[in-house]
């Protein structure tokens, strides 16, 4: 258990309160935003029905009740308007917190909570024979984030790449490879030669309208398992996954599911012969719907009047499978919100259909990235590359790297930790459903609220217990005295513990929220903590009896940061 959760455990049981249990109070007891107050407050509002008394004077009675009891706990314990702020004596406080992160280390922060429980992750989700663009950026690295702060705290996660691998373009593309690409080049396919067949076949379809017709009926092979349309199709496939699995591993994302569209082709019919038998299929010109007017919703189109089935359908079979595969506790879908409008539909289908999980189904929706010289857009033709904006990122941090520190070693390999993390991190930094705009300037900074600002502080802790010349853990291995943690008295030493103490209860907030932005926003707030700290208390010229705190306090922080960047898949170099 977290030091907060132990602290707010040690609360509930020091109230007594007639026909309040043990576990209410726990779910009153909150962090109070402003960290001034206290390290926990209780909101006695709640309980004034049962109690028939005024918040304001349970809290006072609570007040005393505890300050009675358990005067050495506390520093102080206040009522105000209805809350009671606890403030526990900062000396056992401090202690409980840097042993706590000492003696975990990485794992400091890791819970059980979800023991039992799979969390199905659709994210990324990209389009065979389509190059990663930016917009791709943040469906990547919030639901790779998301995987990750889930399995840290014991949740089983399902990463499912849903990919857009069907529908007529594979016809098209299939007809402009036979006639412009396979004798010339039958080996050296890549996905930049699969777009521009697929641009070339519009041009051409354009002069020639009978070449519309041989796609439809490539298509309709390819439905049928024609070998060699098949072939071909898993050639595309398999040339797209290649190229995008480079991006993966620089993003430090990994699926366990490649299951996209096509691999529904066979799981829809059930589905919607289920629909069927529960009345919920009508015939609208010719096309097979669920009316949906009543939620005022568009239909949705699940069978068009030629017999195709739709994104809609393939969602519909995806969801029904993921739950018998999976069991999910939840199944969130990390897409664009101009994707709203589906999934309300999707969702409220299965609702319809009277599977009570609907309710576990969530859209993670997020804004758009634009860049800073214009809005990107895909039809324009001028696609911003996610791998050109990695690879200048790189180029970029290369170049302040080697300005900065000219004699660093191995400056490439920093560059590329720095520069990918400064992208991920700017995805990650604003609250998701935000649009906004990339500048490589911005992201780049070491000043700013950017990745290399964080990495530059982890790397000044990390200088620091360096120079010290010391085996951490042995150093560290003795308790605290009492004047030892009563040297942490200063207001930058107890911000930047508050902040310590709060990582895991930031980590349940961010599954809770679907907010990776929350654990960016906590590392920067770290990060400037520490600065301010070492700012005001040395460790090379500290007094006997405040080193060995201090330097637990610098180990404390660089464990969290380094750990708080992992789960957004952002490395921390040793050296920048
Ligand atoms: N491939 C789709 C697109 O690029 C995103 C798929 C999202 N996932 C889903 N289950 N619909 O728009």
């Amino acid at each position: 258990m977290d030091t907060i959760n132990k602290k707010k455990h040690q609360i509930a049981s020091y109230i007594q309160l007639d026909d309040v249990s043990f576990d209410e109070i726990i779910s009153l007891i909150t962090l109070p935003t402003e960290m001034d107050r206290g390290d926990l407050s209780l909101a006695c509002f709640k309980l004034a029905k049962k109690l028939r008394s005024s918040p304001k004077d349970i809290a006072e009675k609570i007040a005393n009740m505890v300050m009675l009891k358990q005067k050495d706990v506390f520093d102080q314990v206040e009522a105000v308007n209805g809350y009671v702020n606890f403030k526990f004596n900062r000396i056992t406080s401090a202690n409980l917190i840097l042993r706590e992160v000492v003696s975990n280390r990485e794992a400091y922060g890791n819970s059980c909570i979800g023991a039992d429980k799979t969390i199905c992750i659709d994210y990324s989700s990209i389009n065979i024979a389509k190059l990663m663009h930016i917009g791709h950026l943040s469906s990547t690295v919030i639901g790779g984030a998301l995987c990750k702060i889930y399995n840290k705290l014991g949740f089983k996660t399902v990463g499912i790449n849903h990919l857009g691998d069907w529908g007529t373009q594979f016809g098209k593309l299939i007809v402009a490879y036979r006639l412009w690409c396979e004798d010339k080049n039958p080996k050296g396919i890549n996905v930049s030669r699969l777009t521009e067949l697929y641009v070339k076949f519009h041009a051409e379809a354009e002069l020639d309208p009978g070449l519309n017709d041989q796609a439809r009926s490539a298509f309709k092979d390819l439905e049928n398992g024609d070998t060699e349309c098949v072939r071909l199709f898993e050639l595309f496939k398999k040339t797209t996954l290649d190229d995008v699995k480079e991006i993966y591993n620089k993003l430090h994302v990994e699926f366990d599911s490649y299951n996209g569209e096509s691999f529904y082709n066979d799981k829809m019919q059930p589905v919607l012969d289920e629909l069927e038998s529960l009345g919920l299929v009508k015939l609208s010109d010719g096309a097979r719907v669920v009316d949906l007017s009543q939620y005022d919703m568009p239909p949705c189109l699940l069978v068009r009047t030629d017999g195709a089935t739709l994104y809609a359908t393939r969602d519909l079979a995806a969801a029904f499978y993921r739950k018998k595969a999976y069991d999910f506790y939840k199944c969130l879908y990390v897409v664009a919100y101009q994707q709203n409008l589906h999934f309300k539909q999707i969702f409220k289908v299965i609702e319809l259909s009277k599977k009570p999980w609907y309710n576990d189904l969530v859209h993670v929706q997020f804004g758009m990235v634009s860049l800073e010289d214009g809005a990107m857009s895909t039809r324009r033709g001028n696609v911003v590359l996610l791998r050109d904006v990695l690879d200048r990122a790189v180029e970029k941090s290369l170049h302040v790297i080697s300005t900065k520190n000219p004699s660093l070693k191995d400056k490439e390999t920093t560059a590329k930790i720095v520069g990918v993390g400064a992208v991920i991190f700017f995805a990650l930094s604003n609250n998701r459903i935000k649009d906004t705009v990339f500048s490589y300037d911005k992201v780049l900074s070491f000043e700013g609220e950017t990745a290399p600002y964080v990495q530059y502080t982890n790397v000044r802790a990390l200088s620091i217990l360096r120079k010290l010349n010391i085996e951490i853990d042995e150093y560290l291995s003795a308790p605290f005295t009492q004047i030892e943690l009563a040297s942490l008295s200063d207001s930058e030493s107890e911000m930047l513990l508050t902040l310590i103490e709060r990582f895991p209860a930031i980590l349940t907030d961010v599954i809770e929220k679907y907010e990776p932005s929350l654990l960016a926003r906590y590392i920067l707030d770290l990060a400037k903590a520490f600065n301010r700290f070492y700012l005001e208390n040395s460790i090379t010229n500290a007094l006997k009896h405040q080193k060995r705190v201090r330097v637990a306090i610098v180990y404390a922080t660089h464990i969290v940061i380094k750990e708080g960047l992992r789960l957004l898949g952002i490395e921390a170099p040793n050296e920048m």
